[in-house]
């Protein structure tokens, strides 16, 4: 009887949830599938390949089909669909049985849905997964949030599915309560942020260079073979090489100027704001995504508001690299915002994150993996309490170096209209950090004239007012 039993049970199958049914599969674990809709499950049984899977339609066939304790994972849309599953699976369950939310929840949904299964004695874990569909099929990077003792039980299997780099698994015990949808969010605003500044190189490119979009797919290639060298700027190349299959020329240049998103990035955004953590290039990730929507005013304003002519006259492969360096800092800083905000959120939520532990399993599987994450990795590993990235003399050693080239491409965009706020946020973002004297005193001195606020003195401790009437 035992026998018949499966090793997981995976709730909602669809994309995500049967490309990592499948990964599962491949690795030896037999998996439940559950689907409400009996076509999906019945498709699902009949997966070709020599793989113990099943599908079902029916909430208690599928819990009891389930070694235990059960390991439960559901995929499906956050938000409503989640609390639908604990009210549905939940009441077969039993004590010790785990339930895996592996979808893009908010961070507080999952601690009040922690709090409500533990009420009976089973555990609740939020785990985020990123890849895509190719990633959860073939190797994500999975953040696991939770109590050790459930991570114990499904650990290995997430450790088994998951991407590898150097031999080591894209998945790791994150921390407890919501720390593995904490950093799954944050993860998504640095991919915002990354997507912002790679954008901006594609248009400096194509206005201030005019480049064609032959020579554009080009430089994206050689940089892949260069220190920004990362999954985003690899597809980016492949989308530069894509022809339309309906007309002419490039796919890219049929696409709608319009980016939609689903809300994870404006969380972080949010999240940041209440933390007093300064992510400005996250923030323009979200942002920009907003102008763009205003499709119709840009095309009018585009008409009645001029800008300068387009001039440039210098050598356009010396501006390629200065733009590549650009780059090469924005990503830094880009990481640099969200570790800032997960070392803060894990103090204040005592999550016990390890940030060496995240970029290391930010190195493969996800969407925001890249080169560069090796040596942050390194970094916190050598000081795991730095305050943040730019503390570290490599990367000082990196603005150092290359600082002047971010400031010459913003400079360049600036002088000819062409808009680069993730670049500019970079830019301002390390000046400002780099000032000893920032005009605060001034912003103090008028707080207190208008409302008595007070103020600290250079010379003297304690608060201070002025009776500036
Ligand atoms: C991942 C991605 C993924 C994300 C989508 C869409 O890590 O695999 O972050 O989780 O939901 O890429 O995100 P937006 O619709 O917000 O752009």
């Amino acid at each position: 009887m035992r026998d018949t039993l499966y090793d997981v049970g995976i709730i909602g199958l669809g994309v995500m949830g049967m490309n990592i049914a499948l990964n599962m599969a491949d690795h030896g674990y037999a998996v439940l599938g559950y689907d409400r809709k009996e076509a999906k499950a019945l498709a699902f049984s009949q997966t070709p390949g020599n793989i113990r899977i099943k599908g079902v339609s029916s909430v208690k066939n599928f819990v009891k089909g389930l070694k235990r304790p059960r390991k439960i994972m559901m995929l499906v849309p956050a938000g409503g669909p989640v609390d639908d599953v604990i009210d549905a699976f939940t009441p077969f369950m039993e004590p010790g049985d785990i339930l895996i939310d592996g979808g893009n929840s908010f961070y507080t949904d999952t601690d009040r849905r922690i709090s409500r299964v533990e009420e009976k004695s089973l555990h609740f874990m939020g785990v985020g997964i990123s890849g895509g569909e190719q990633g959860a099929r073939f190797g994500p990077s999975i953040m696991p949030g939770g109590r050790p003792e459930a991570y114990e039980a499904v650990g290995p299997i997430f450790e088994k599915i998951s991407a590898h780099v150097d031999n080591e698994p894209c998945a790791a015990y994150l921390g407890t309560g919501s720390a593995g949808h904490y950093t799954k969010m944050v993860h998504n605003g640095i991919e915002y942020a990354l997507m912002q500044v790679i954008s901006e190189t594609f248009d400096v490119m194509r206005r201030i260079l005019k480049l064609s979009d032959e020579e554009i797919h080009d430089v994206y290639g050689s940089w892949t073979e260069s220190e920004v060298d990362s999954y985003l700027i690899e597809i980016t190349h492949h989308i530069f090489g894509a022809k339309d299959d309906r007309s002419e020329g490039l796919l890219l240049n049929k696409i709608m100027d319009v980016a939609a998103q689903k809300g994870t990035g404006k969380w972080t955004s949010q999240n940041a704001m209440d933390l007093q953590i300064p992510v400005p290039t996250i923030d323009m990730g979200v942002t920009m995504r907003h102008i763009s929507l205003y499709k119709s005013e840009r095309e009018d304003l585009s008409k009645r508001i001029s800008g300068p002519p387009c001039s440039f006259k210098d050598d356009k492969k010396k501006f390629i690299n200065k733009i590549r360096n650009g780059l090469y800092i924005s990503m830094i800083i880009s990481y640099t915002q969200g570790m800032m905000m997960l070392k803060t959120a894990s103090e204040r939520f005592n999550y016990g994150l390890s940030l060496d532990k995240i970029a290391k399993i930010w190195r493969g599987g996800c969407i925001i993996r890249a080169k560069l994450l090796n040596h942050i990795a390194e970094v916190y590993e050598g000081n795991p309490h730095l305050s943040t990235l730019l503390m570290d003399n490599s990367f000082v050693d990196v603005l150092n170096s290359r600082l002047q080239d971010l400031r010459d491409v913003t400079a360049m965009s600036v002088l000819n209209g062409v808009p680069v706020p993730g670049f500019a946020s970079v830019l301002m973002y390390i000046d400002a950090f780099r000032s000893i004297h920032l005009p605060a005193n001034l912003i103090q001195a008028q707080r207190d004239y208008f409302g008595s606020h007070q103020f600290e003195r250079i010379d003297s401790e304690g608060m201070f007012h002025y009776n500036w009437y």
